[in-house]
């Protein structure tokens, strides 16, 4: 553990509540009442993103400025968008998609997407954002699991990765695409036209869900992690404790509205909080970005370790000469953040720039250097005031251990947060396993130090982190095991000094089969056109077996500390056919 502290006084002047002290008091009512809510106590997230504004008189203010990957750019004012997101709940109304029901979005950085997203919460419907880089498999058990009735998408991916499905998607009826006419579905802007821009808001619950985001276990297909409207408490509160989010600031979450950082913090908390958001199409680019840190004049800027890890390898002289005088903070999330990534963000920028730890279950920031906190490099931070966080072992029995300070252990959170996940669809159980006596368990091994601070440690799971996406083994384990070649199949992640980690595949071939380079091309380029790029494995290296447990479960660790050098840990459950 390094001892460096960054005090974030000393390079910028900071407003936010010194928490720790007694005199600022928080609790979760105050947080509430920071919102406007909905005639006779419902919430609703559009409201408090979008319509309050529009009615406290700040309707002018950009709310989205939106910048194309051609130079083109088009600003959402906070009215604008109000009457977009109306209009789109209308359009809903009219094609019979109810309160409750759940569409999918599958587009990138489009604005067509925000409308969708916050069109379809005014409406009091789920809205589920599906990866564009992912192939057509994962689309498929994704828009399956979630039922939805209507998919927003653009001309190119649906031709290219959607109209093949739609004969297995029955519960899907309607496809709108964004740009020019495509057979089959309807025109998105046409129908915007049509619709109302003073549709009233749905009369949500606090607890109505509003949200699905899946994300990966290592068992199964993915989980649809459900969130409810109340979320945007989280969301507003870990705008302003977290990322100093104040009206009319310009904020820039690098994230794809794909994956949960993508809405929670790169559209509610963001406008929740009255700011002028960027939202950049393009893909990283390390020239482009510091132009539009400086052209925007960013005040406050989320981004992942990967992208930071390639800006410091890029160097310091593609930001010689930038005016990056407006920025405030700087914030990263998704995987550890080094602590040489940290104190190069404070170098290079002369800015506090800190790690936030959360998950797709909790919905929002749970841990991280929030407020005026010094900062500790290479700590995840403390849990926010209003979260109740430990480190924890299951025991045997039954129950929890309670661990002290630099104890290894798993991360739990004392369940009733605002944004904790209300269920995985249709998994009740799944859920359930989550929650120990009122705790939720995170999945992540961490430790704590005498000051709080959390420090990651690893996963105590088989999931895999490649840039910053959470990817499951068994999905892309299927994936190759539909090739007729391959008789098993265990997937792993190997460190990447950029991406984190990055995929391998251990393959077993049926008889018959010649475990060559021809082969290995053709099960990877199988894995890329059925998963994506993104979830593809890298690297695959064909073995005799894979090593499995008396139950019949790859044992995807020792496949990993094999390949790792690492040692091979307890081998006792592992059946004696291995042969290795
Ligand atoms: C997993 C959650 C965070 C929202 C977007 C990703 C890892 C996340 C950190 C961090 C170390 C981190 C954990 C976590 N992770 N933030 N600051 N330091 N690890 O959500 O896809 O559900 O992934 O990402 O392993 O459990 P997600």
């Amino acid at each position: 553990m390094t001892q460096t502290i960054i005090d974030k006084h000393a390079s910028t002047p900071w407003n936010l509540p010194d928490y720790a002290s007694a005199r600022v008091h928080f609790d979760w009512p105050q947080a509430r009442a920071t919102l406007a809510g909905l005639p006779g106590g419902g919430l609703n997230i559009a409201h408090e993103a979008v319509d309050r504004h529009v009615a406290q008189g700040h309707g002018e203010r950009v709310a989205i400025r939106w910048l194309g990957k051609s130079g083109e750019r088009i600003d959402y004012s906070y009215a604008r968008l109000s009457a977009d997101i109306a209009r789109f709940a209308c359009v809903l109304e009219r094609l019979g998609i109810r309160q409750g029901d759940c569409i999918a979005v599958l587009a990138g950085r489009v604005p067509a997407l925000y409308i969708a997203a916050l069109g379809a919460l005014k409406a009091g419907v789920v809205f589920c954002p599906l990866f564009s880089a992912f192939g057509p498999e994962p689309i498929q058990t994704r828009l399956e699991k979630s039922g939805a009735r209507l998919l927003v998408t653009t001309p190119q991916l649906y031709t290219r990765k959607v109209a093949a499905l739609l004969p297995q998607l029955p519960r899907l009826e309607h496809v709108l695409t964004v740009g020019d006419d495509v057979e089959g579905t309807y025109h998105l802007e046409a129908l915007l036209e049509q619709g109302e821009p003073d549709f009233p808001t749905a009369a949500t619950a606090p607890d109505a869900p509003a949200l699905l985001h899946f994300t990966s276990g290592t068992t199964g297909a993915p989980k649809g992690a459900l969130h409810v409207h109340e979320a945007v408490v989280a969301h507003a509160y870990s705008g302003r404790a977290v990322l100093d989010l104040r009206a009319g600031d310009v904020y820039w979450c690098t994230a794809d509205p794909g994956w949960v950082t993508g809405i929670s913090y790169g559209l509610i908390a963001p406008l929740v909080n009255g700011v002028t958001m960027v939202v950049d199409e393009a893909e990283f680019d390390a020239a482009r970005w510091y132009q539009i840190l400086e052209e925007q004049r960013v005040n406050v800027w989320y981004t992942a370790p990967t992208a930071i890890r390639m800006l410091m390898k890029i160097g310091a002289t593609a930001i010689a000469g930038r005016d990056l005088s407006a920025l405030r903070l700087m914030a990263s999330v998704g995987e550890p953040l080094n602590p040489e990534g940290v104190i190069w963000g404070n170098n290079t920028f002369g800015k506090p720039f800190h790690d936030t730890w959360w998950q797709t279950e909790t919905g929002a920031i749970m841990v991280a250097n929030y407020g005026c906190q010094p900062v500790r490099p290479g700590s995840m931070g403390c849990p926010l005031p209003g979260i109740e966080a430990a480190v924890v072992r299951r025991r045997r029995e039954g129950g929890l251990e309670f661990l002290g300070v630099g104890e290894e252990g798993e991360l739990a959170l004392r369940a009733g947060w605002p944004s904790m996940f209300r269920t995985y669809l249709h998994e009740p159980e799944r859920y359930a396993a989550c929650f120990v006596d009122g705790w939720y368990l995170s999945g992540d091994l961490v430790s704590r130090d005498a000051d709080g601070y959390y420090w990651f440690v690893g996963r105590s799971d088989d999931v895999i982190k490649t840039s910053g996406h959470l990817i499951g083994p068994f999905e892309v384990e299927s994936v190759l095991m539909e090739h007729p070649a391959v008789a098993e199949a265990g997937v792993i992640g190997k460190p990447d000094p950029f991406a984190g980690e990055t995929i391998k595949a251990f393959v077993a071939l049926k008889p018959g089969y010649a475990g060559d380079d021809a082969l290995r091309k053709t099960l990877i380029g199988h894995a890329r056109l059925r998963l994506g790029p993104a979830v593809a494995p890298r690297e695959l290296e064909f073995v005799a077996n894979l090593p499995r447990n008396r139950s019949g479960k790859i044992m995807r660790r020792l496949l990993r500390a094999r390949e790792l050098g690492l040692p091979e840990g307890d081998l006792s459950t592992l059946e004696s056919s291995d042969g290795a």
